[in-house]
This record gives structure tokens, C-alpha cells and sequence, in this order.
């Protein structure tokens, strides 16, 4: 690698040290005023960049890649999704693709216990009476919501965020039941106590709440679809802090609206901000606005692996979280 100092553009405010550090390493051009780049933008930015620093607002497919400069070779992703970018396309340019796993695992999974409770315990509709002032002091069954206890968790995706709500749960004395594509070894499933499910559809007619922990990907696409919502019993709850395209999102309305679902917390939507309207009026729903990694910690420690991968591949190395389709 040459000594010359990359180009990088990078679409979004980071935290202030991480662009600090990043311009001291790098020729960054950062965004003056934090607004997602439309596409002319983003096509324009990539004309004379060495490395793309994207976020989940970002979309990078086929056409974006082939519209990219020569000099485009690394896209140093600020988040552990990495479904808004064609990873594969990528690859074939030689394009690598890296994103920041694993510092984000245990605030998502805290959002994930934490809309489990706000939608057994009835948070929001408490929280309405104290806003509204029309609370009218204790009585004996007023707001009565569930106890996590002894409740059977479903988790969909048992990769590092799903193992981390599992031992949040196990806390809460809740039994742990999960499918991935693969099995855990027993060092990992033992001490969760936790049953597999090879199936989601032989698990999802057992549990009493549903955590999807997944990625998604063209397989894990409304993987909680209609007919899959339907095997659960009309008393679950569902939780998601992973990505909306998990879930079909107008059929799980449809079945809460029904009441032939007991509630559900949601941290993420299938069309991004364009949340479903019926959702919002639903009292058994909770909705959070994508905030499971947003802690001070979380994005600053996001930003320093950003920081790794970047040098690391400036250096001439391939960048730690190297992200390559097979993984996906
Ligand atoms: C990620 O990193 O993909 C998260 O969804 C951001 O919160």
C-alpha cells in the first residue's frame, strides 16, 4: 500500500473522538449535518473514495457498486447489519466488506429484555395514566400484566445477541428454547439449560415469548410469516431487535388487532421509519424507535472497530471483521 493517505467518505456523524482519531489517520470527508445521503450523493461520494464508511441508512447494491470509482476497496461498515449492502456484488468487484460485531450484543439484548418487560408489565399504558394524571391510586387489579418467570422463551437466532438474551432471561428464571441454523455445542447450550429446535415451526407452538435475534438475510425474509405466526398461541408475545424483514409485519397487525396475539415490543420495522399506523394504536404494543446499540458505550466502541478494520486494511492486511456472503 502506498503511503498516500486513504480517501474516505464516511455518510453519517459519528461520535466526536471517533471522527477526531479518524481524521487524523485518514483524507475523510465527514457529513456536515448528519442527513442519510440520497443516492446522486452517495454515487457521487464513491467517485474518488478508497473506503465507504456506510451505515444501516445506506443502501450499496449492484448498481451503486458499479457506479463506485476504481479506487472504492474497502466499505467500513459502522454497525453489525450488513443487509443494506450487496456483500456478494462487493466481492466480486474486490470490494471488502467489514462491519463492528460483538460490541453491540449486550445493549441489544438489555432492549430486548427490557420491551419483553414493558409489554407483560404494561408499561406504556401505566405510563399513560401518570402522564394523562388520571391515575386514581393503587387498587388490587389494576394494570395486571405477566410475570417473565417461569415463562418459555423462544429465541430466533442464537448467535452472539440471542446467547446474551438467553442469559438475561435465564436470570429472569425463564426457560430458554431456541432454533438457529445450527445447533450450539453443549459448552454453550449447557449452562442455558436451553432446548433446540431444528424447526422454528415445531418450537414457536411451545413458547410464551418469541426474541427474534436473527440477521436478515434472503433466508431469514418473513421468516415469521403469516402461517408461522399463526403456530403460536394466542397469549405470546413477540420481541424484535433485530430487523423488521424478519417479520411480516401486516400479518403480525393483523393478529394483534385480532387479539389472536398477546402483544409485542419492536425496536426495528420492515419499511424503516414507515411504520405501520395500526400498530401505534395498539395498547399491547410497544415501539421503540431502533435504539437496542444506542448507548454512549455501544456506538463509541462501533466506531473504534470501524477504526481497526480501516487501518488494519490501509496496512495491507485483511480487516478483522471481514465480512464475506458465506457468512451470511
Ligand atoms: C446494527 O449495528 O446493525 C444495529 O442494528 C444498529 O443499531
Amino acid at each position: 500500500m502506498s503511503t498516500r493517505r486513504l480517501s474516505v467518505v464516511v455518510t453519517r456523524r459519528l461520535p466526536a473522538p471517533v471522527e477526531a482519531r479518524m481524521s487524523e489517520l485518514f483524507d475523510v470527508t465527514l457529513s456536515p449535518d448528519d442527513m442519510p445521503m440520497d443516492r446522486a450523493a452517495l454515487t457521487d461520494a464513491l467517485q474518488d473514495a478508497d473506503i465507504l464508511v456506510p451505515t444501516l441508512t445506506d443502501t450499496i447494491d449492484a448498481p451503486l457498486l458499479a457506479a463506485a470509482g476504481p479506487r472504492l476497496k474497502l466499505i467500513a461498515n459502522y454497525g453489525a447489519g450488513v443487509d443494506h449492502i450487496d456483500v456478494s456484488t462487493a466481492r466480486q468487484r474486490g470490494i471488502l466488506v467489514s462491519n463492528t460485531p460483538g460490541v453491540l450484543t449486550e445493549d441489544t439484548a438489555d432492549m430486548a429484555l427490557a420491551l419483553m418487560l414493558a409489554v407483560i408489565r404494561r408499561m406504556p399504558e401505566g405510563m399513560g395514566a401518570m402522564q394523562e394524571g388520571v391515575w386514581e391510586g393503587w387498587a388490587p387489579e389494576a394494570l395486571l400484566g405477566g410475570r417473565l418467570g417461569g415463562k418459555r422463551l423462544g429465541i430466533i437466532g442464537m448467535g452472539r445477541i440471542g446467547q446474551a438474551v438467553a442469559r438475561r432471561a435465564r436470570a429472569f428464571g425463564m426457560h430458554i428454547h431456541y432454533h438457529n441454523r445450527r445447533r450450539l455445542h453443549a459448552g454453550l447450550e449447557d449452562p442455558l439449560e436451553a432446548t433446540y429446535h431444528d424447526s422454528p415451526d415445531r418450537m414457536l407452538p411451545l413458547v410464551d415469548i418469541v426474541s427474534v435475534n436473527c440477521p436478515h438475510t434472503p433466508s431469514t425474509f418473513h421468516l415469521l410469516g403469516a402461517r408461522r405466526l399463526r403456530l403460536l398461541k394466542p397469549s405470546a408475545v413477540i420481541v424484535n431487535t433485530s430487523r423488521g424483514e424478519v417479520i411480516d409485519e401486516n400479518a403480525l397487525t393483523r393478529m394483534l388487532r385480532a387479539g389472536e396475539l398477546a402483544g409485542a415490543g419492536l425496536d426495528v420495522y420492515e419499511r424503516g421509519r414507515g411504520v405501520n399506523p395500526r400498530l401505534r394504536a395498539l395498547p399491547n404494543v410497544v415501539l421503540t424507535p431502533h435504539m437496542g446499540s444506542a448507548t454512549h458505550e455501544a456506538r463509541l466502541e462501533m466506531g473504534e472497530k470501524v477504526l481497526i478494520n480501516m487501518q488494519t486494511f490501509a496496512d495491507g492486511h485483511r480487516p478483522p471483521d471481514q465480512v464475506v456472503p458465506s457468512m451470511l
